[in-house]
């Protein structure tokens, strides 16, 4: 894999989704390996250029996962992580040997601040390793990325050194990035300008940009460093990863779209398929999409003010800036009740992009329907995607319910739970009291799995207007310092709130059989 032809032409941005490394590394994010399968393959059909599949050296649950996804992949450069030590890059190419594009991402601090303290190395230490580490990835694969962490905070001088170095030593990729995201647009941008105009060999490499949303400046300082000469953004689906995330996927791509007058750059995104891959980033991680988040929120396309309303009436340009079809967002009126058959639920999934779904899939999430169609007398697109992720999460669940029934209200105290698990393909019931309906559904949970977590998150949202709206819960729990995400949907909160915490569990069970060793984490 060379440089020109991951990038053929001078206005080319290569897309680089980091959604399952830097992603997943944002608390509660976690992921299995099923998850980031269909993750990857999402990604992979949308014409993401470049997947960094995760930091293989960090677990043996990492390393199979980017295994696995480099196994599957066709198209996309499949990318892992690696700090600057052998074992950490032979592992990384281990794990990425079987994608028929490879990418070795290598990093090391480049900041007084980060290089005092959390290398405790000198620069003179530092820019050796830089060739050290390069020189051993390339030796290993030819498209070799190098990172200057904390490059925005790094000395220029120092940072040239160091990008030098990295080209010398056969780095085609290099990323200055903005790992605490403290750099502002101008200023960024300057920056990366500089660097390629005073390091002679810089037209041996395509300069990259990562820049992370403390300041809400993610896609701000991407789009100005792209504008200044960097031609690959890394970025997540729904700007998910560490605090305040990384430069949003989508944003970064309808911005350039949207505005080609001033930005005369393509990606080669099929942003239609940024709906469906945020709506499943969401549902797996278990983050909700805030509603007014640009691009992807529910209320994105909304125009709810009677003056917006007319104007949109007499021309949609009036308020639109871009169409809801760009990003996948069908404005079909087609909306299923419970006379729809398999036929017109069939055209709604492929109007939805699900077209591609198995017809074990299809019929799951047909029966679904049906249940819901029962009792909610429109079913909208909002609530089909929730069928559809809710059924695919589930698949692999080790912990599934089965069953379900609440008493509570004035005269039911206190309320209690009754429930029936399937675990491990055995199944148990319990009645649990608790000081609420949730309290005692999670009670019976711990009775039924007894395990020791905390509770940090438990939040309802629901999926369209109404009261007979679906729920859509998320649960978060923490055990020994690591957080899960589990979200569940149903037109009942109570059995929503149980999927959630289940989803939750059986994700903390995955990550039990995880062993991180002794410093593999960034
Ligand atoms: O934010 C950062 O600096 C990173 C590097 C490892 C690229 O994620
Ligand atoms: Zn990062």
């Amino acid at each position: 894999m060379t440089v020109s032809s991951i990038a053929p032409g001078a206005d080319r941005v290569v897309i680089f989704d980091t959604t399952l490394r830097d992603g997943e590394q944002s608390p509660g994010a976690s992921m299995n390996l099923e998850e980031k399968l269909r993750v990857a393959e999402a990604l992979e059909a949308m014409g993401v250029d470049v997947i960094e599949a995760g930091f293989p050296v960090a677990s043996p649950g990492d390393f199979e996962a980017v295994k696995a996804i480099a196994e599957r992949s066709s198209n996309s450069v499949i990318c892992g992580l690696s700090r600057a030590k052998q074992a950490d890059i032979a592992r990384c190419a281990e794990a990425i040997r079987p994608a028929p594009r490879q990418r070795i991402h290598t990093f090391i601090s480049t900041s007084p601040l980060h290089m005092k303290y959390k290398l405790q190395m000198e620069p003179e230490a530092v820019l050796q390793a830089v060739t050290d580490s390069v020189s051993f990835a390339r030796s290993l694969v030819e498209d070799v990325e190098w990172s200057a962490e904390d490059g925005s905070r790094t000395e220029p001088d120092f940072l040239c050194r160091c990008v030098e170095a990295a080209i010398a030593a056969g780095a085609t990729t290099i990323n200055i990035p903005d790992t605490v995201g403290y750099a502002i647009p101008e200023e960024y941008a300057a920056l990366i300008k500089g660097v390629m105009d005073r390091v002679p060999n810089t037209d041996k490499a395509i300069f990259s940009v990562h820049c992370h949303n403390d300041l809400g400046l993610a896609v701000a300082n991407s789009l100005a460093a792209v504008r200044a000469g960097a031609r690959q953004v890394e970025c997540t689906v729904n700007g998910l990863g560490e605090r305040a995330g990384n430069a949003a996927m989508e944003e970064v791509v309808m911005a350039i779209r949207t505005r080609h007058d001033t930005m005369p750059f393509v990606t080669g995104i099929k942003t239609e398929h940024i709906t469906k891959i945020s709506r499943l980033v969401s549902a797996i991680t278990g983050f909700p999409i805030q509603p007014n988040k640009a691009v992807v929120g529910a209320n994105a396309f909304a125009h709810e003010s009677g003056i917006h309303q007319d104007g949109m009436l007499k021309h949609a340009g009036t308020y639109e800036i871009m169409t809801p079809e760009s990003v996948g967002l069908s404005r079909s009126t087609l909306v299923l009740g419970k006379h729809s058959g398999r036929a017109a639920f069939r055209q709604k999934l492929a109007e939805m992009g699900y077209g591609d779904l198995g017809d074990n899939a299809v019929n799951d999430a047909f029966a679904r329907f049906k249940e819901l169609a029962d009792i909610k007398k429109e079913v909208f697109d909002e609530d089909i995607a929730a069928i559809i992720d809710d059924t695919a999460m589930r698949a692999h669940d080790r912990i599934k319910l089965t069953s379900l029934e609440v008493r509570c209200g004035t005269v039911y105290r206190p309320p209690h739970a009754k429930m029936q698990l399937e675990i491990d393909g055995q199944t148990a019931e319990t009645d649990a009291a608790g000081d609420g309906p949730v309290d005692a559904i999670f009670k019976a949970i711990r009775s039924l799995v007894p395990h020791d977590v905390v509770l940090e998150l438990y939040q309802v949202q629901a999926v369209t207007k109404g009261t007979d709206a679906q729920a859509e819960v998320t649960v978060r729990l923490r055990e020994d310092g690591k957080s899960v995400n589990g979200q569940g949907s149903d037109t009942d909160t109570m059995v929503a709130s149980a999927k959630a915490y289940l989803h939750a569990l059986n994700k903390l069970l995955v990550k039990r059989e995880r062993q991180i060793p002794e410093g593999g984490t960034i």
